[in-house]
Order: structure tokens, then C-alpha cells, then sequence
């Protein structure tokens, strides 16, 4: 059985299998929504539901305030329709030739950039390009079905190689993997099984506006694709990237970002670290990130932001930047690093 979704206020209709969700759905129609964890976890899939019946799922209850809930609100990476729907949702206009496929992917470097940060390179079959937008993301399908989401560190490339920068996050299932510290280490060569590109993280290329980029951690890495596309294409607008890290050697590639100062006109770098260490010697801005972008730019209302790494780090630019600075709600984007480990497969 499947089931017909009409979206307002695009009118555009597509249809859902049964036990689909809306999100995947509309993906699968070339039709994209919003999007980031797909787990049910960062709300930005957060849409209306103007008539029809379906399963919510556990997620909205956990994450959405009662307001949002009473006004029907719902989360469609999870929702499941049982009857024809009409929902409310802002499409993204983006290039519709580019799929989402599984594939194999083979290690083909593995270095480590800092104590619990590996750069990773896989090699993506080469007889297809590997087409996305620099921001979004890949996920490794695991032997058992469960799937780790990993953002592209680079554009795309004529020959399908792909970066990504993996935190270590002890007890993991995947990233012990990554850095050995399971039952067996990911070794070069390894062929592992992706899909993608998902998420709805990447530049918005229609207006001029004074980009600010938050990061924390490996947050850095879509980041550093999506800069690296805007050198690439001359892209000249006004940017500045705060990276936060808890020790210095959190901002594993520092010596990059003071490089694009250089390099990128209109430009600028902000590290800040929260937790330095006497030893550490840092001279630089001191605490969380997101306050550094808060002190330095009381007037947020002119910009567009793109936040990226942990999740209270993007709750709180989102929280704060909108309620305190004047940035305009639909001008934040964010992939929040939510964890896979309860989520469904
Ligand atoms: C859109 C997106 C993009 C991402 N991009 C990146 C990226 O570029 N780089 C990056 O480093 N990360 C990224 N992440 C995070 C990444 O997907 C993983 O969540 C992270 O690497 C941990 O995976 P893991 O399998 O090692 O840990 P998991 O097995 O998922 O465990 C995560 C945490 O939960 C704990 N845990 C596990 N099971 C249980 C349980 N049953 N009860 C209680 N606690 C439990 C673990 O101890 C650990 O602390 C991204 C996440 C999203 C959603
Ligand atoms: S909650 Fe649906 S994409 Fe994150």
C-alpha cells in the first residue's frame, strides 16, 4: 500500500510506501525537505501536518516543546502516513540529477590528525561520479544493518576520492573500529559499504549575505569542504570561521584555516578553546565558541550561519544567536552531531 503526500505551499505530490517515512519519500521523489540526522534526534526535518492520519513515532514527543506538538508539528524523518497527507514544508531547491546510492567504498588512507581524530580517505568506485553538495554527509552501512553518519571533508573530486574526519568517541561502535581500540582495527584497503550524500547542510549559493561558520571539533569538517568549494569558485563573500575546541590541539587543522586567511579574501579565523591547559600556552580567545560569535557580533540580523559539531554547541548558537543577536530563524543551518546508537536501523 502506499500513500500520496502533497506539500504546501509547493503543491508538488509524491508517494509513500507503507512503513516509509515522509522524508524518505520525498528523497526518494527527488523532492528534498530540511534534513539532517535522519534519526529523529536534531528536529531540523521538523514540519506541519495540515490533514491526515500517521504514526509520529517516539521521537516529536522527546524533542519537540507541547507548542509544537498541540500545533501538529512532527518530525518526518520519522512519520509514517497511514492515509494521504498534506504537509507544510519548505522545499530546497537543489540540483535534482544528484542520487542518493549505496556503494562500496575503499580505506585508502587512515592518519591521525590529533590523539582522537583520524582522517580518513576512501576511494568511491570510479566509474561513477560521486556527486554532492560540499556540507553533506555519508553513512557507513555496518555489518549488522546500524549506520554511522560521516560528513564529506572535501567537494567532490574527478576521482571519487572522499575525506572524512572521525572523532574517537570511546566504547563506539564505529569509531573503535576506526581508531583500533575494539576488537579489530579498520585497516587500509578495507572495503566497506556507504550511502549517500545526505543532509541538507550546504551553502546556500543565493544571496550575499556575511557568512558566519561555528564549528567544534570535527564540526570542521563539512565546513572545510564548503570553504574549500567557495575558493574554488571565487566565491568572495565575507566569512568568518570560529572553531572551538576544549584543548588546542582540538583545531587539528589550525595551521589550514590561518592559511585560507590568507589565501580566501574576506576571510577571517577565530579558534577558541575552552578548557587550556597551563601547558598549552594558548594566547587565544577563551571559552565556548558559539559566546565568542555572540561578544563579537551583537547584530546577527544582516548574516547567515552554518553550525556544525556537537549537539548542545548547535542548540545553543541556534538558542542563543536568534533569541539574543537577531539572527532571522531560516537563516541558520546546521548539521548537529547527534548519536546513531539508539536510533532504528
Ligand atoms: C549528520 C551527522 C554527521 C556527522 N558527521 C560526523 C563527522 O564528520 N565526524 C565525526 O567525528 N562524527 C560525526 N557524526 C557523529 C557520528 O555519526 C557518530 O555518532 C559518532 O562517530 C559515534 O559513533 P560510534 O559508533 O563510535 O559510537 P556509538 O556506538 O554510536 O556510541 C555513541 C555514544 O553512545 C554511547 N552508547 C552506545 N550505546 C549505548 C547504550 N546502549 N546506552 C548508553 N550509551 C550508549 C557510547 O558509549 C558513546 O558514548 C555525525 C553525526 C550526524 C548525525
Ligand atoms: S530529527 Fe529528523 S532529520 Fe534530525
Amino acid at each position: 500500500m502506499s500513500f500520496k503526500v502533497t506539500v504546501q505551499p509547493s503543491q508538488h505530490e509524491f508517494t509513500v510506501e507503507e512503513g516509509q517515512s515522509v522524508l524518505d519519500g520525498a528523497l526518494a521523489a527527488g523532492i528534498v525537505l530540511p534534513y539532517s540526522c535522519r534519526n529523529g534526534a536534531c528536529s531540523t526535518c521538523k514540519g506541519r501536518v495540515v490533514a491526515g492520519s500517521y504514526d509520529a513515532g517516539a521521537s516529536p514527543a522527546q524533542i519537540l516543546s507541547p507548542e509544537d506538538l498541540e500545533q501538529g508539528y512532527t518530525l518526518f524523518c520519522q512519520a509514517r502516513p497511514s492515509s494521504d497527507l498534506t504537509i507544510e514544508a519548505h522545499e530546497i531547491r537543489m540540483a535534482s540529477d544528484i542520487q542518493i546510492r549505496k556503494m562500496p567504498a575503499r580505506v585508502m588512507g587512515l592518519e591521525q590528525a590529533a590523539g582522537d581524530v583520524m582522517i580518513v580517505k576512501l576511494q568511491l568506485p570510479a566509474a561513477d561520479p560521486f556527486r554532492y553538495y560540499p556540507g553533506q554527509y555519508i553513512e557507513f552501512i555496518l555489518k549488522d544493518g546500524r549506520r554511522r553518519s560521516y560528513s564529506m571533508a572535501t567537494p567532490p573530486s574527478e576521482n571519487n576520492l572522499v575525506e572524512l574526519h572521525i572523532r574517537h568517541t570511546p566504547g563506539g561502535v564505529f569509531t573503535d573500529h576506526v581508531f583500533g581500540a575494539g576488537e579489530t582495527q579498520m585497516k587500509l584497503r578495507e572495503i566497506l559499504r556507504v550511502e549517500g550524500p545526505f543532509g541538507s547542510f550546504f551553502l546556500r549559493e543565493d544571496n550575499q549575505k556575511p557568512l558566519v561558520f561555528v564549528s567544534s571539533g570535527t564540526g570542521f569538517a563539512p565546513i572545510k569542504a564548503i570553504v574549500e568549494r567557495m575558493m574554488a569558485n571565487g566565491d568572495r563573500r565575507p566569512a568568518t570561521l570560529y572553531w572551538g575546541g576544549r584543548r588546542p590541539a582540538d583545531l587539528y587543522m589550525h595551521e589550514l584555516a590561518l592559511q585560507w586567511t590568507k589565501d580566501l579574501p574576506g576571510f577571517s579565523y577565530v579558534p577558541v578553546v575552552s578548557e587550556a591547559l597551563p601547558e598549552d600556552g594558548w594566547t587565544g580567545r577563551k571559552g565556548f565558541v558559539h559566546q565568542a560569535v555572540l561578544q563579537d557580533i551583537p547584530d546577527l540580523s544582516g548574516h547567515q550561519v552554518y553550525a556544525c559539531g556537537a549537539p548542545v554547541m548547535v542548540e545553543s548558537a541556534r538558542r542563543d544567536f536568534i533569541q539574543l543577536n537577531g539572527l532571522p530563524e531560516d537563516e541558520f543551518f546546521a548539521d548537529a552531531f547527534t548519536t546513531q546508537a539508539h536510533a532504528a536501523d
